[in-house]
């Protein structure tokens, strides 16, 4: 496995960093309590936005994370008063015709009922995964990702899905219905098999054949072109693979795992902060995606749950300095009201090859924030997941 010439965080040096971050989200707490926080920021400012995005539930997850860090009701507080508005918005089914249920209500809502015990929040996070369950197609087996349910110009899954699947696992260990684990486990299976090509590198989005129900083609929305590897795609791969290990314990999720996080510490530039593609490389005049080693941090230490003593401190040296290297490149120590937490983050960058409209490039992105929060408390205690 590649190795990389950066000192790791100390424990330390993590909290220290956690604590800052933990600062900013105190200062924007009042900003984005009774409005969400937009999927990105303008200029490195958030404005605010109404409960109706994908990223919404980014961050309420740091909320619960700086209430675990600190114990300050205030953050438990603003954090439940969320879960209303999460509540509100199943149960009103706005903006919930798409797979990014487990995004919102792993994070909003699984993590207020673990912390908490709101019987709201519960009520909330299984209505969810009820909505998700919808989404599934048998001709294929694969949760749909996005647009009305079976078009053809549709009929596929997105590798982001593998986040949003845990919610599944959750809402069987709840409720004592196995149907949610079952679909989980028929998705992640689908996935797996068709996104990960041989050199371990990741398809964004996947069709399938909506008559027979066979793999189709990978196609890119959000990287640079179709046989290239979009870095949040492989970063949503690595931590996928992890947490699908965790939930399945099937000894070929951890061979997945190493050979998509193989493939991205290959083509990482000496800093470990990716391009937002993986066809970019050290001297491309081409925007970062600090959110991707984040995540890939977040993989790291959760495999390294399951690995011998040698692997596992190999991922924890790594998470270490992808981490040194996002607190001291990217984090945000000081700035204004609506401040993000790590900067250089991109949401969607248009090339001549993809689909995605241009969003955030070069931007603090909610989800950039939420990880970085996860991998340092991850690498600084034991903590359970909200996931
Ligand atoms: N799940 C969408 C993204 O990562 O941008």
């Amino acid at each position: 496995m590649k190795t990389f010439d950066i000192t790791p965080l100390t424990p330390a040096e993590a909290l220290e960093a956690l604590d800052t971050a933990v600062g900013l989200v105190r200062q924007n707490l009042s900003l984005f309590t009774d409005r969400c926080q937009n999927h990105s920021s303008v200029n490195d400012i958030y404005p605010p936005c109404d409960n109706v995005q994908w990223t919404c539930g980014f961050w309420p997850g740091e909320i619960w994370l700086a209430y675990e860090r600190t114990g300050d009701g205030a953050f438990k507080d603003a954090a439940l008063k969320l879960v209303d508005s999460f509540l509100y918005r199943i149960q009103n089914k706005i903006e919930v015709d798409h797979h990014d249920m487990g995004f919102l209500y792993s994070l909003s809502c699984v993590s207020a009922y673990k912390l908490t015990g709101s019987e709201k929040a519960r009520k909330a996070a299984l209505l969810a995964a009820d909505q998700l369950c919808t989404r599934f197609q048998e001709k294929g087996g694969f949760i749909q990702a996005w647009g009305p349910l079976g078009a053809a110009d549709n009929y596929r899954y997105i590798i982001d899905c593998l986040l949003n699947v845990p919610l599944l696992y959750w809402a069987s260990d709840e409720s004592g219905d196995g149907r949610y684990a079952d679909l989980a486990h028929r998705h992640v299976a689908t996935c797996l098999a068709n996104s990960i090509r041989p050199d371990g590198s990741t398809y964004h989005t996947f069709f399938m054949d909506p008559v027979t129900g066979a793999p189709v083609r990978g196609v890119t929305c959000q990287g640079y072109k179709d046989d290239s590897c979009w870095a949040r795609g492989q970063a949503w791969g690595v931590y996928g693979t992890a947490i699908s290990y965790t939930y399945t314990r099937r000894p070929e999720y951890l061979d997945a795992f190493r050979r998509v996080l193989t493939y991205y510490l290959d083509q990482l530039p000496a800093n470990l902060i990716p391009y937002w593609d993986m066809t970019f490389t050290t001297g491309d005049d081409e925007p970062w995606d600090s959110s991707s080693a984040s995540i890939v941090a977040c993989g790291l230490l959760e495999a390294a749950k399951f690995v011998s003593a040698e692997e596992a401190d190999t991922f924890r040296t790594l998470a270490g300095q992808m981490l040194s290297s996002v607190a001291s490149l990217c984090a945000v120590k000081e700035g204004p009201a609506g401040i993000g937490l790590v900067r250089h983050g991109t949401y969607s960058k248009k090339s001549p090859y993809n689909t995605c409209t241009q969003e955030g490039v070069d931007e603090c992105v909610s989800w950039g924030d939420y990880f970085y929060m996860e991998a340092l408390t991850r690498y600084t205690r034991d903590w359970k997941p909200y996931w």
